[in-house]
């Protein structure tokens, strides 16, 4: 097998870090981005040693003029990115009235902006080379409204729309384009998001192995849509029969039963 190089966003923690030490393990170089630098450092030590280069670049994504930095310091290095992995997210919850605005332009910028530029930076040399993959992390939140969560929601609904355009735009140029969907995960979202206390949130959660395995999985196999387990699949297949006015309601009690 070819030995590409993974950039993978959001890799000190949760998904990430997994993608990171599963792409490593099929024998792929990683760059590994997020805020905390040392996290990445640990991990890239971690990854190194099997024998696989591991390149940490600290960045907030959320900040203007961040993508092209990062692709700036990706060329310096002399780097050509195969795979990427756009995973770094964010999620905020509670009334859109009692929120920090600019909390919510934040998850904007990080959700939706920065996976655009990204994804806009390298699918011209993954198109001319007629090779490349790219993994963009939705939810199922992307399937239905999120009433309490209403900015999160839409952020996964524009990335898993994004996604599917593009698998199309590229289909028959060797460059695969996959949404990743996953339900309640176990990883430091809930926390972040305000929700970890939930005792639904932790029986209703998966763990982050069996996601990435799927996400990978769905790549390999150049799957425009992967929903992460069989009931999550179920479900988002299911809000499709329902009236919109139903389907909102449901997840506004789902959202309140995460909140816990
Ligand atoms: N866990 C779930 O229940 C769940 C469900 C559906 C979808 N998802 C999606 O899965 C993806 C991964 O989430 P996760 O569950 O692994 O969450 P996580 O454990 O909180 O990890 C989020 C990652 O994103 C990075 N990040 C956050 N803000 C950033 C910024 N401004 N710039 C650069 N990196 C930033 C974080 O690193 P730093 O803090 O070091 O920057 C961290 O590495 C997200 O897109 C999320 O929306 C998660």
């Amino acid at each position: 097998m070819a030995r590409d190089t993974w950039l993978i966003t959001g890799a000190s923690a949760g998904l990430g870090a997994l993608f990171a030490e599963r792409a490593a393990a099929a024998g792929n170089d990683v760059i590994l981005v997020a805020r905390r630098a040392e996290r990445l450092e640990a991990l890239a030590t971690r990854i190194a040693s099997t024998g696989v280069s591991a390149h940490v670049i600290a960045c907030d994504l959320g900040a203007a003029g961040s993508v092209p930095e990062l692709m700036r310091e990706i060329a310096a290095r002399g780097l050509t990115v195969n795979t990427l992995a756009n995973n770094a997210g964010l999620g905020v919850r509670g009334a859109l009235s009692d929120s920090d605005g600019a909390v919510q332009a934040a998850m904007i910028d990080l959700n939706c902006r920065a996976l655009v530029e990204l994804t806009h930076a390298v699918l011209p040399g993954m198109v001319a080379k007629r090779r490349g993959g790219i993994l963009n992390i939705a939810s199922t939140a992307a399937f239905q409204p999120g009433p309490g969560m209403a900015v999160y929601y839409a952020t996964k609904a524009f990335v898993l729309s994004f996604s599917e355009a593009l698998h199309e735009e590229v289909r028959g140029q060797g460059v695969r384009v996959t949404a990743l969907c996953p339900g309640p995960t176990r990883t430091e979202f809930a926390g972040i998001a305000g929700m970890g206390s939930s005792g639904f949130f932790e029986k209703n959660a998966a763990d982050a192995e069996t996601v990435v395995r799927d996400g990978m999985a769905a790549l390999a196999q150049g799957r425009a849509i992967k929903v992460a387990g069989a009931r999550n699949a179920a479900m988002a297949g299911s809000v499709r029969l329902l009236p919109r006015g139903v389907a909102r309601r449901i997840s506004a009690h789902v959202q309140r039963l995460l909140a816990g």
